[in-house]
């Protein structure tokens, strides 16, 4: 593998492939934070697309930029600064108006956060959680009620009659995930944004979780931006995998492409530090060092003090985007393109 990557026979060409129509399209969004002494840059112009019912995992390491990316893609941050643009079904969310957002928020496009407790009221029923987007959009109370009742079946929590008027605390970790979860895909939103939906559960209930996921998603043609740190849980759920590195994404493929044939050095970094059943653990490899802060990013390529094939123009020429044969697109000086 290497700069002259050559076409596997049976694998169609990027420009041939066909893409769903774009449910999401993301260009050049750039989010900064000011702090008392400058503007930071957290994220620095990402540009991506989901199409309708598309599965897409976001992963990096800490740290990397995935949850502001998806607080701002639901506007939920009000103390950073967006430029670029957010499409969403033709619509520029960036201009909507606070009101015309939280209706696209509560209808279109539904998030999980990173620590599902913190999501769930622990005064309020379950039903009564779950149907609140409804409830908020006035439909009637019966019927919120029966449809938080329909999507707590359809994620197959047992006698989910019966727990409607439960408690989160009576609750088990994986139930929890679940109501979260049906927060997120009662009000049967196009597009759902996981960020690290499952990281707090052991890794039976989070296979379990996911599962669910999936055939959801499938069932409803529900797209879906996964957002996790662990690139072991994204090989069999994502269609397409864009890797993201100290607030860039530093590649992105199909994801059996990706996994097969991962370009740049950080992304096979990642994959050398996930757990196979083929290799045993003492000789999985971690990246060394770590990220840079978002303020302190060394100049050229953000990778190259971690990077095994750091050549002298990393440290200064900053590599802009190249599309490989494979159809991956990378930031890296192996491929080409200054
Ligand atoms: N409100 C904020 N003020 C200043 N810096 C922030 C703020 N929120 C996030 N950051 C910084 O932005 C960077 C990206 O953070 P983010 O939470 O998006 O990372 P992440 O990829 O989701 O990591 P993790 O895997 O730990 O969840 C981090 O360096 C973080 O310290
Ligand atoms: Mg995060």
């Amino acid at each position: 593998m290497g700069v002259d990557t050559i076409l596997t026979d049976g694998i169609v060409p990027a420009q041939l492939r066909q893409r769903p129509e774009a449910l999401l399209q993301v260009d050049q969004l750039s989010i900064d934070i000011a702090t008392r002494d400058a503007n930071v840059r957290l994220v620095d112009n990402v540009s991506f697309g989901i199409g309708r019912g598309e599965r897409v995992a976001l992963v990096g390491e800490s740290g990397s930029g995935k949850s502001v990316t998806a607080q701002a893609l639901m506007r939920l941050n009000s103390r950073v600064k967006l430029s670029g643009r957010v499409q969403f079904d033709g619509k520029d969310l960036l201009s909507l108006s606070n009101s015309q957002m939280a209706a696209m928020r509560g209808q279109r496009m539904g998030m999980v956060f990173q620590d599902p407790m913190s999501s769930l009221d622990p005064l309020m029923t379950i039903g009564d959680q779950v149907a609140e987007t409804l409830r908020i959009r006035g439909v009637s109370k019966r019927e919120a009620r029966q449809r938080a009742l329909d999507v707590l079946d359809e994620l197959k929590v047992e006698r989910a009659a019966e727990r409607l008027d439960s408690f989160p605390h009576e609750f088990s970790g994986g139930m929890r995930q679940r109501v979260v979860l049906a927060m997120a895909l009662v009000g049967e939103p196009d597009l759902l944004i996981a960020d690290e939906p499952t990281t707090a559960l052991d890794v039976r209930v989070q296979e379990r979780v996911l599962d669910l996921l999936d055939e959801i998603s499938r069932r409803r043609s529900l797209a879906v931006l996964l957002i996790t740190h662990d690139l072991g849980i994204v090989a069999g759920f994502a269609d397409r995998v864009m890797v993201m590195y100290s607030g860039r994404i530093v590649e992105e493929n199909e994801a059996t492409l990706l996994f097969a044939e991962p370009q740049h050095p950080y992304t096979r970094g990642l994959l050398e530090a996930v757990p196979r059943a083929d290799i045993t653990v003492d000789r999985l490899r971690s990246i060394a060092g770590a990220p840079p802060a978002p303020g302190a990013r060394p100049s050229g390529c953000t990778f190259h003090p971690r990077c095994d094939h750091a050549m002298a123009m990393c440290s200064s020429v900053e590599p802009g985007e190249t599309i490989t044969p494979l159809g991956a697109r990378v930031r890296c000086h192996l491929y080409g393109a200054g």
